[in-house]
C-alpha cells in the first residue's frame, strides 16, 4: 500500500488519498487524466476494492472521469463532502466507520437510506448532498442471483444484526415481508435498541411471532441455524486470521444458504470454507460488492444500467 505525496500526478489502483490531499486538491491532483469525478471514503480505505469495479465501469459508459479512495477521519465527512463539490465530484461511496456520520452530513436523506439507517451512497447534485442506501437493495439483489431465492420465502439469521451492515439487512428484510427473521448480536443492549426500531417498520410486514431475538452462545446460535434458510455473517468475524469462530463446528447442513458480507482478498472466510464443507450454497461480500455498487452508479446516472459484468470483471481481476 503506497500513499500519495502532495504533487504526484499518477494514478494506481493500489493508492489511497489522504484527507490533507484532498483540501490541497488543487496541487494534488492537477492533471489527473481522466479527472477525479467519484471516489470512496472510510478510514481505512485503501483494501477497499470499488476502484477496480467502478473505474472499467466509467471507461465501458465512455464517461471521461475515474474513482480513487480517500482516507477521511471520523468527524470530517460534511468537510470531505464540500471539498469533493468543490472539486467537481458527482459521487462518493461510503465505507466504516462514516455510514452513520453520513447520514447527518448529507442535505437529504432518501427514505429507503432512513428505514435502514445509514448512508452508503451519496450523490452531488447542483451544489446539494443526496444520500442513498444501495447495501440493502444490492443484498435483495445478490441474494436472488446466488440463490435464485427471494427473502420473502426465508427464514433469515442474521448474525450480528445491530451493526450498521446489520442493521440495513435487518431493516430490508423487513421492508421485503421476510417469511422469518432470526436476529443475534455479540452485544445484547445493541440488539434491544434495535429491536425498539424494528417494531415501526415490521407493522403490517412481518408479523412480530415471526421476529426472533436469539442469544450469543454456541448452543443459541446451533438452534437458530437449524431454525433457518439463509444464514447472513454481519459481524466482522473473519475478517482476520485469528478471529474467534462465528459458529459452532459442524452445524451447518446442505441446504442451507450461506450469505458472508465479509470478503477476503485471496481465500474463503472460515465461514464460507465451513458452508462448502457442509454442502452448503453460498456467497461472500464479493457479491454484495459488486450489487451495492452498481446501484450506486446507476444513483450517479440515472437511466443508465450499470455495466454489471464489467464491474464483474474487474472485482475477479482484482
Ligand atoms: N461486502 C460488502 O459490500 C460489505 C458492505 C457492508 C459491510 N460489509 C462487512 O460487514 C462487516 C460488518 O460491517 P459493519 O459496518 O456492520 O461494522 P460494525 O457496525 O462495526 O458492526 C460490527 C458487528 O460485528 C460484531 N462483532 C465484532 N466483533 C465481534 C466478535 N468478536 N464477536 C461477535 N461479534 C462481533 C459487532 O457486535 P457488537 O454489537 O457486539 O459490537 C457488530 O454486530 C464488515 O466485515 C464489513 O466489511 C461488507
Amino acid at each position: 500500500m503506497t500513499e500519495r505525496g502532495p504533487g504526484a500526478k499518477t494514478w494506481a489502483v493500489s493508492d489511497f488519498y489522504t484527507f490533507e490531499q484532498l483540501r490541497n486538491w488543487q496541487e494534488t491532483a492537477p492533471s489527473l487524466a481522466p479527472p477525479a469525478r467519484f471516489a470512496v471514503i472510510g478510514d481505512p480505505v485503501g483494501h477497499s476494492k470499488s476502484p477496480q469495479m467502478h473505474n472499467p465501469a466509467l471507461k465501458a459508459c465512455g464517461v471521461d472521469a475515474q474513482y480513487i479512495r480517500v482516507q477521511v477521519p471520523a468527524g470530517r465527512v460534511r468537510e470531505a463532502f464540500e471539498l469533493f463539490a468543490r472539486h467537481g465530484f458527482g459521487g462518493v461511496n461510503i465505507t466504516i466507520p462514516h455510514k452513520q456520520e453520513a447520514m447527518a452530513a448529507v442535505d437529504e436523506v432518501d427514505t429507503l437510506a432512513r428505514q435502514l439507517g445509514a448512508v452508503n451512497t451519496l450523490v452531488i447534485r447542483d451544489g446539494s448532498f443526496h444520500g442513498h442506501n444501495t447495501d440493502g437493495p444490492g443484498f435483495l439483489r445478490s441474494v436472488r442471483e446466488a440463490f435464485g431465492a427471494d427473502v420473502r420465502d426465508l427464514s433469515v439469521l442474521v448474525l450480528g444484526a445491530a451493526g450498521g451492515a446489520g442493521r440495513a439487512v435487518v431493516m430490508q428484510c423487513l421492508l421485503s415481508g421476510c417469511w422469518k427473521l432470526l436476529i443475534a448480536n455479540r452485544s445484547q443492549d445493541r440488539l434491544l435498541e434495535l429491536e425498539k426500531e424494528m417494531n415501526a417498520l415490521r407493522q403490517g410486514r412481518v408479523p412480530r411471532r415471526r421476529i426472533i431475538r436469539k442469544n450469543w452462545d454456541p448452543a443459541s446460535l446451533a438452534l437458530a441455524v437449524r431454525e433457518a434458510d439463509l444464514i447472513v455473517n454481519a459481524t466482522s468475524l473473519g475478517m482476520k486470521d485469528g478471529d474467534p469462530a462465528l459458529l459452532p463446528g459442524m452445524c451447518l447442513s446442505p441446504w442451507h444458504l450461506v450469505y458472508d458480507m465479509v470478503y477476503r482478498a485471496g481465500g474463503d472466510t472460515p465461514l464460507i470454507a465451513d458452508a462448502k464443507a457442509a454442502g452448503a450454497r453460498h456467497a461472500d461480500g464479493m457479491s454484495l460488492l459488486l450489487h451495492q455498487g452498481a446501484i450506486a452508479f446507476e444513483h450517479w446516472f440515472p437511466g443508465v444500467t450499470a455495466p454489471l459484468e464489467v464491474m464483474r470483471a474487474g472485482l475477479a481481476a482484482a
